[in-house]
């Protein structure tokens, strides 16, 4: 099967608030999108790869997908993650099963990426890594007035990379009718089924300083 993977980097990083675009921001010694594209080199198969990016960096972002792969794309993105992904979607070409990921997500292993194709191949259907939530969920109304507890065994906090059949992710994104932040439910509104497989923990998402810290401290070398 031919395989794209989508590296979304074209955000703004307001939250992160730390100077410049997210993927752009130095991680250790590199920068967030330079992690994250280690992730893609690391895969079993080689991948077509697309990398979005702010267009103002489309060439800083080309010299790290060169130096980190040494082949694939960069594509300028959009206002809004979805038009980011849709700008990736125009150059998959030929491929049978894209998945999306978004750069935030710097530490993701190799593994989870080829974990969601083989899901993909097997099923035919949409996968995307979910993990169990572990804290305790209420729904509240305006206020915070507590409505109920929300039975946490039917939740999964989901990440990236979400893979999907070529052909129903390009339909879908070409139908949309919302705007939304994961394409899982895009797929969804398209009435294509998508499971859940066993997501990361180092696939959590760079969003604030917070997590920039947590990736640097799981980045830094065991000391002597
Ligand atoms: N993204 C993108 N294009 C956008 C918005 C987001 O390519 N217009 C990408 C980001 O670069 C990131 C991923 O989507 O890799 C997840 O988005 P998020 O974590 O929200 O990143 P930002 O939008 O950059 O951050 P913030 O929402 O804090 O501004
Ligand atoms: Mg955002």
């Amino acid at each position: 099967v031919k395989v794209a993977v989508i590296v979304v980097a074209a955000g703004s990083g307001t939250r992160l608030a730390a100077g410049a675009p997210k993927a752009f921001v130095p991680l250790a010694g590199s920068t967030i999108l330079e992690h994250a594209l280690h992730s893609v080199a690391g895969m079993r198969d080689e991948p077509h790869v697309i990398v979005v990016a702010p267009a103002e960096l489309v060439d800083d972002a080309r010299g790290m997908l060169s130096r980190v792969i040494g082949r694939g794309e960069v594509v300028a993105g959009g206002a809004t993650r979805q038009a980011s992904v849709a700008a990736g979607l125009a150059l998959v070409g030929d491929a049978d099963i894209v998945l999306v990921h978004d750069a935030a997500r710097a530490l993701t292993p190799s593994a989870l990426f080829d974990r969601v194709v083989d899901a993909v191949a097997a099923s035919g259907a949409g996968a995307i890594p979910g993990l169990p939530v572990s804290d305790t969920i209420k729904r509240t109304a305006d206020g915070g007035a507590i409505v109920e507890t929300v039975d946490r065994s039917e939740l999964s906090a989901v990440q990236t990379p979400q893979g999907f059949p070529a052909a129903e992710l390009i339909a879908a994104y070409a139908s949309a009718a919302r705007d939304v932040t994961d394409d899982a439910q895009l797929m969804a509104d398209a009435g294509h089924p998508v499971a859940v497989v066993e997501g990361d923990p180092l696939a959590f998402k760079v969003t604030t300083l917070w997590d920039l810290r947590r990736a640097e401290e799981l980045l830094r070398p065991a000391s002597a």
